[in-house]
């Protein structure tokens, strides 16, 4: 067990009742003792990436992004499906990651996706699609942990309201740290 991993948590939505806040949270919360969870939730400070203004005084948010990635092993990405696909903010947050180009500061370290979405197949289009942006910005994407929630099965509960849920989420916290090198 490594006694010190730090999961870097993203949520695609800025809306403050947004579902998939509440799934994070609740992963969050069934974070193993051992393992810090960190909510980055400033994606919406994150200027359009730009490669001009990407230089040594950089904007302070991206700095503070980029110094919150370097000091985490793993990625968890927590997003809704905007029109089939993943919604700018958090796109934009993935361009920042991806660069210095080869050295991202999550370079090489394990991701997974997960989220909620209102149409019946839970945002899956999102999913394979940060996934599929990770993957190219460098990180290590664990296909294996999936979980996109068609938000009507929630029936208008909080997540945490809902056991098969609440355990869902835990074992993803759990398969993504199993993922980090000891
Ligand atoms: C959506 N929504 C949506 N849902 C879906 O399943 N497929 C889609 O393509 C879209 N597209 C879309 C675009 C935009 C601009 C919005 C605002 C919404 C609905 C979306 O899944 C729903 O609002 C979720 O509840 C959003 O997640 P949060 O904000 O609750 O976390």
């Amino acid at each position: 067990m490594n006694p010190a991993t730090t999961i870097l948590v993203l949520v695609g939505s800025l809306r403050r009742a947004s579902i998939n806040r509440q799934l994070a949270q609740v992963a969050i919360d069934q974070a193993p003792r051992h393992v810090r969870m960190r909510l980055f939730d400033r994606l919406a400070e994150l200027p359009l990436y730009n490669e001009d203004i990407d230089t040594a005084d950089v904007a302070e948010p991206v700095v503070a992004f980029r110094t919150a990635a370097a000091e985490a092993d793993a990625l968890l990405v927590v997003t809704p499906e905007y029109n089939g696909s993943i919604p700018g903010g958090l796109k934009n947050a993935i361009d920042w990651l991806s660069r210095p180009y080869g050295k991202s500061p999550m370079k090489d370290k394990p991701a997974a996706v997960i989220g909620a979405s209102l149409s019946r197949y839970g945002g899956v289009w999102a999913h394979d699609e940060a996934r599929k942006s990770l993957a190219i910005a460098g990180l290590r994407v664990i296909e294996s942990i999936t979980l996109s929630v068609p938000t009507k099965t929630l029936d208008g509960k909080h997540p945490a309201e809902i056991a098969d849920l609440v355990r869902t989420l835990r074992g993803v916290v759990g398969d993504l740290t199993a993922e980090v090198p000891g």
